[in-house]
């Protein structure tokens, strides 16, 4: 059946020619191309049948809609001549033809409707003008083809070779649009474009768009590919982990860790709400991604439950004989604070229970306050835990912080109890009274939650979130003094005054204790070193001065870290090596603290004070002076207002009493007097300062120096009378320690003096006063200037006109603030 059409054949085709018209579905055909169709309809079956059967000739003409039976306008008006090749009838009836399209044609006029379509056509050439421009367009259309074959899977390599020959514009353009997979309209469109040039830009512009989808679509599915590769990768490698996992018998290792922070839970025996909080919080640890950040929260809040010492109790020993016995190991003398001590056991003892009201141990740095609390946790055989509260302001810092914020923990008191591994351990809070408060929260008051024997059985840390029972601890507090401890949380406390240490007591101290501790401390032996008696007191007068013991250990450990250096170095060739005063001055260098009353009291109008602070007693040296004025007062040093109207007070008096006293009346009226207070850093107050600073302002105006072995302290009332004051014991210890001879107080404090060390009441002559001019004829060196008792105030005072003391702080008038 085939018959090939030879170049004879085709040129039988004379225009206008009458030819049959099969319409084609959603393809078109080119002239030069071979395409393949299939028949279906009845219609299209017989004219194939008929034109195989004749002249093999036919015009295909592309349906612009689908329609059963397309009439002719249903039809483009262009289309092309063709020729049949080979017919093949298929047995459902249908038939597969393939054409070879020969020329392009339009309709000129329909000439017949049945059987099928027969229409008159023209043949339409191409428009072609040979240009420079054509020929580059041919090239790019050939370039731009053998891509988009590189590219597209549905197009055979073969066509390269087809491509790279076909040199005619058209039949580029042709073999181009047949092959490529565009709509049915662009291929119309480009059949119908008669002008070559057109064309071949047409087809240039498809087949750069082919090309940028197809590179665009290779890019996406690489990328996928890629993707794919990688997720294939990991859960494969991952798949591996799990079975060498396996095989080495760990399971799952996350699995692992759980499991095995549930057996450390299960052994501890927690209570009831814990435990069921820690399986609660185990089974979301399960089910939660290792990777997750959730995860590693529950995690750290787990390791802080399984660390915490949740039944672990130590075995008291309630033995008082073995508690004295360790409480005198550890401390010289300190009797009466002992005694306090072993009665507060006593009575733990007889109550089988050591809560009851919390110890608070309070005195001046370095008496040994945190030392007893480490020896009744001896004692007791109990583990020793501390924490310090001085500075904190903020709850959290006691209580924690939520678990939700990042980064949280528990608060101290839960740290420190994990620290101590024991659910009863003494735990010493230190500097209790220095708590601050500020907007982050109170923390006395989560202090008192901890330390009230009501309410801490239930402690519950923010962080924890559970109740934890603090009821099984041995507090005790220390604190400098008591004026800045809540007053709820005083209530609690049972207090036990620590003073300052005697020279004796001191030297006992260094002898017994210090120095054997700090022997130890620096690797050596008595044997090695010996410090004389001497040299021990020589450190205590001359280069320490404090209530406590700190400073006499530091300088003690200063000597025995020169000592050790000489005989490691063994430049010592005695046997034991002797400290003694000379070695000593010359270890230490120059005294530290010598004479200093005698200077600074060398000069009328300063008077030395004796003062009680938070870091034991004090001298303080209370300054006047003059300067041309009206009688106003100025006052400088940090004084509190009680202070500073006693100052006032005591300008009153003088100035009403000049003439009595011996002084000048009309100096106030052209002298102002400042009073200054040096050590201006220390806030002073309250009203034991009056005699001195009468003193002081006594002493300016009779151009008199005070003597310079006398300190002294008591309240000045207006009538000249002196009131008594506290802190007797500190005041008189700080007054030895500075080498005073004799110490002016009122007389009501006179039965404060038998609680005195027999060795202060030996070193220092005390003058008990009723009133001011006792004071000075004790302080000007016993020659008083005026004995006369003081005329009745009132009167005095209603002849004088009223002064004008001018009151820096309440008033702001003249005088320059305070400081
Ligand atoms: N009576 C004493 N016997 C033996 N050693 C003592 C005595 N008093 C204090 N010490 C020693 O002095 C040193 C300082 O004491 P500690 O640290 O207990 O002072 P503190 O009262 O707690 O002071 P702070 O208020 O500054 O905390 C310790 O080495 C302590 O052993
Ligand atoms: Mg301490």
């Amino acid at each position: 059946m085939t018959e090939v059409i030879t170049e004879e054949r085709q040129d039988e085709l004379i225009f206008p020619a009458t030819l049959p018209v099969l319409p084609l579905k959603d393809t078109v055909v080119f002239p030069e191309s071979v395409t393949p169709l299939a028949i279906g309809q009845e219609r299209s079956i017989k004219l194939v049948e008929d034109v195989v059967s004749g002249e093999r000739l036919l015009a295909l003409v592309t349906v612009k809609e689908e329609a059963e039976e397309p009439g002719w306008d249903d039809l483009y008006r262009i289309g092309t001549a063709a020729v049949i090749h080979k017919m093949i009838k298929v047995p459902d009836g249908t038939l597969r033809i393939l054409v070879q399209g020969l020329r392009r044609i339009g309709l000129d006029r329909p000439a017949q409707d049945d059987p099928y379509l027969i229409g008159e056509f023209v043949e339409m050439p191409d428009e072609l003008e040979e240009s420079r421009e054509v020929e580059a367009l041919t090239r790019n259309v050939q370039n731009l083809f053998a891509r988009v074959i590189g590219l597209v899977p549905y197009l055979p390599e073969e066509l390269q070779i087809a491509a790279a020959n076909v040199e005619d514009p058209s039949a580029l353009c042709n073999l181009v649009a047949s092959t490529l997979r565009l709509k049915t309209v662009e291929k119309q469109t480009l059949l119908e474009l008669m002008d070559v040039e057109a064309r071949l830009r047409e087809v240039s512009s498809i087949l750069n768009r082919e090309l940028e989808v197809f590179e665009l679509g290779s890019k996406i599915q690489s990328q996928v590919q890629e993707e794919m590769e990688k997720g294939q990768r990991e859960f494969f490698l991952r798949q591996q982990l799990k079975a060498i996992q396996e095989e080495l018998g760990e399971g799952d290792a996350d699995q692992a860790e759980i499991n095995e922070l549930r057996t450390r839970f299960a052994e501890m025996d927690l209570p009831e709400e814990v435990q069921k909080s820690v399986d609660r919080e185990l089974s979301r640890l399960e089910k939660i991604p290792s990777a997750a950040a959730e995860h590693g929260v529950i995690r750290t809040y787990l390791d802080w439950l399984v660390s915490l010492p949740w039944n672990k109790t130590s075995d008291d020993n309630l033995d008082l004989q073995h508690a004295r016995q360790v409480l005198d190991e550890d401390h010289f003398d300190l009797e009466k604070v002992k005694e306090r001590i072993l009665e507060h056991l006593a009575v733990s003892k007889l109550k089988n229970d050591l809560s009851g009201p919390i110890l608070c141990f309070v005195g001046p740095p370095g008496v040994g306050k945190t030392s007893l609390g480490q020896s009744i946790a001896r004692a007791l055989g109990r583990k020793f835990a501390r924490l310090s509260v001085g500075g904190v302001r903020d709850e959290a810092e006691i209580r924690g912080h939520r678990r939700t914020y990042i980064g949280a923990m528990p608060g101290t008191i839960i740290r420190t109890l994990r620290d101590a591994e024991s659910m009863n351990p003494v735990l010493l809070i230190d500097e209790i009274d220095k708590m601050g408060t500020d907007f982050r929260g109170d923390p006395a008051s989560a202090m008192l939650e901890v330390l009230d024997p009501e309410q801490n059985k239930h402690f519950r840390d923010h962080y924890l979130d559970l109740p934890f029972d603090l009821s099984k601890v041995l507090f005790i507090c220390t604190a400098n003094t008591l004026d800045t401890i809540p007053s709820p949380l005083l209530d609690r406390m049972d207090v036990i005054q620590l003073s300052g240490y005697t020279e004796d007591e001191k030297f006992g101290i260094a002898k017994r204790y210090l120095a054997p501790k700090q022997l130890e401390a620096h690797g050596l032996t008595r044997e090695q070193i010996a410090i004389s008696d001497k040299a021990l007191r020589l450190i205590i007068r001359e280069y320490t001065r404090e209530a406590g013991v700190r400073n006499l250990e530091r300088r003690l450990a200063d000597v025995l870290r020169k000592a050790a250096r000489q005989i490691a170095e063994g430049k010592t060739r005695a046997k034991t090596m002797r400290v003694d005063e000379r070695r000593l001055r010359s270890w230490l260098g120059p005294r530290r603290f010598e004479g200093e009353v005698r200077k600074r009291t060398s000069d009328p109008g300063v008077a030395t004070g004796l003062a009680f602070t938070a870091v034991g007693g004090d001298v303080l040296f209370f300054e006047a002076t003059a300067y041309p004025g009206k009688g106003r007062l100025t006052i400088t040093g940090q004084l509190g207002d009680v202070m500073q109207e006693s100052a006032q007070a005591a300008l009153s008096w003088v100035r009403a009493h000049a003439q009595q006293l011996g002084l000048d009346p009309d100096w106030f009226r052209d002298h102002d007097v400042h009073l200054h207070v040096p050590a201006g850093a220390v806030p002073k107050d309250g009203p034991s300062a009056g005699i001195t600073m009468a003193t002081a302002i006594a002493s300016l105006v009779r151009g008199e120096p005070v003597s310079e072995d006398v300190g002294m302290t008591g309240e000045i009332t207006l009538t000249g009378q002196v009131l008594p004051i506290g802190g007797i014991r500190e005041k008189a210890l700080a007054a030895q320690r500075a080498g005073l001879k004799r110490v002016i107080l009122p007389r009501d404090n006179e039965p404060d003096l038998a609680e005195l060390p027999t060795e202060t009441k030996r070193e220092l002559e005390f003058v008990l006063v009723d009133s001011i001019d006792e004071v000075f004829a004790a302080a000007f060196d016993g020659r008083p200037s005026a004995r006369s008792k003081p005329v009745p105030v009132k009167e005095k005072q209603a002849a004088q006109p009223s002064l004008k003391v001018a009151r820096s702080r309440s008033q702001g008038s003249v005088s320059p603030p305070l400081a």
